[in-house]
């Protein structure tokens, strides 16, 4: 019998800033872990990047910002994939497939839209649509799993609900994918305690200079507990940044210390502080090696892109035979 073939896992990260911390324990750190025993087929969601930013050196630069951080941060170019979204335009011919089958009450109720028009947003049409580019994504690659923090899983829920309507009208052609959400780690704060985010300003981002990092550590918000009384470690921002990078026993150990009382936000800071420096200098030092050679990461992606665009160009051919092109 053959073996099974592996499971593929695929994400995507908008080139619009630097990645931060949210997204590392959110999303990347998990999606590293699953390259061990999955294909993984990561990119830079460049053409979702456009619905908000619009100055295009800073696309570029983000561009490779992000995939620098990917390779930094462990991904492995020779067994993984790592693309950028606009280099496989199969991605866009199927978003239009997906659009046909997908009924606009639909898109109407996806969180991001409804935030957006709760705010009194100027929407535009790319934003209204920005789901089923997601789809196309998806299973634009057969993927099986997709990691992604929890504020993406109802896109990945609505790219089930396309890819079961295509195969209910067109017979069955799309994989129909998972989410994959380590739980525990749903959703990271940041410094004000709300969801870290790069749109908020609350965010810490990944490869900070230590002088830097170590003012924006000093920064979180916590509460007014005298530095003599105990203080409860599961509701402090700082205690549960901590958790996410320590062991159980460095854990274990802070939160005594909070409980205990005579142990100062100051200093629970200073121990995350650290934490993180332990955690990401040497991943900072490759990342900024990254930086000066742009020209290798575009290497990287171009050859990513080209072998991303196969399984895209199968998979398009599949659909547009199955809807009568
Ligand atoms: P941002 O919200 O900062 O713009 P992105 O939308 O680019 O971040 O998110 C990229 C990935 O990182 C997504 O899978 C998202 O769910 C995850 N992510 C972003 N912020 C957080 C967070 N605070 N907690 C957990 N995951 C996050
Ligand atoms: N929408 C995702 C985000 O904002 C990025 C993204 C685009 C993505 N296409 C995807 C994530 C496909 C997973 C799968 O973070």
């Amino acid at each position: 019998m053959d073996p099974k073939p592996p499971l593929r896992s695929l994400t995507g990260i908008k080139p619009t800033g630097m990645p931060h911390l949210g997204n590392y324990l959110g999303m990347i750190r998990p999606a590293i872990q699953l390259t061990e025993d999955c294909e993984a087929f990561y990119f830079i969601a460049d053409l979702h990047a456009l619905t908000t930013q619009h100055d295009r050196q800073a696309l570029k630069e983000h561009t490779i910002q992000v995939a620098a951080t990917w390779l930094a941060l462990g991904l492995d170019p020779t067994r993984t994939l790592l693309f950028r979204q606009s280099d496989v335009p199969e991605v866009t011919e199927l978003c239009w497939y997906l659009s046909c089958v997908t009924p606009l009450g639909l898109l109407q109720r996806a969180h991001a839209f409804k935030d957006a028009v709760a705010k009194g947003r100027e929407i535009t049409s790319g934003t209204f649509f920005y789901p089923v580019l997601m789809a196309a994504d998806i299973l634009a690659y057969d993927s099986d799993v997709v990691p992604v923090g929890k504020d993406q899983k109802q896109h990945v829920e609505m790219t089930r609900d396309m890819a079961i309507a295509f195969n209910f009208h067109f017979g069955d052609t799309l994989k129909v994918p998972e989410p994959r959400i380590g739980e525990e780690v749903a959703t990271i704060p940041g410094l004000d305690g709300e969801k870290m985010s790069k749109s908020r300003g609350n965010a810490i981002p990944l490869f900070l200079d230590p002088k830097s990092l170590k003012k924006l550590v000093l920064s979180i918000r916590t509460d007014s507990t005298p530095l003599e009384a105990p203080k409860d470690p599961e509701s402090c921002t700082v205690f549960n940044l901590f958790r996410l990078l320590a062991s159980p026993e460095a854990t274990a150990e802070l939160a005594e210390r909070y409980r205990l009382g005579g142990f100062g936000y100051g200093h629970a800071k200073l121990a995350l502080f650290d934490l993180l420096e332990q955690h990401f200098a040497e991943a900072r030092d490759r990342f900024r090696r990254h930086m000066d050679h742009p020209a290798d990461v575009e290497d990287v992606l171009d050859a990513g892109g080209r072998r991303a665009r196969e399984v895209a160009v199968r998979t398009v051919s599949r659909v547009r035979d199955a809807v009568g092109l």
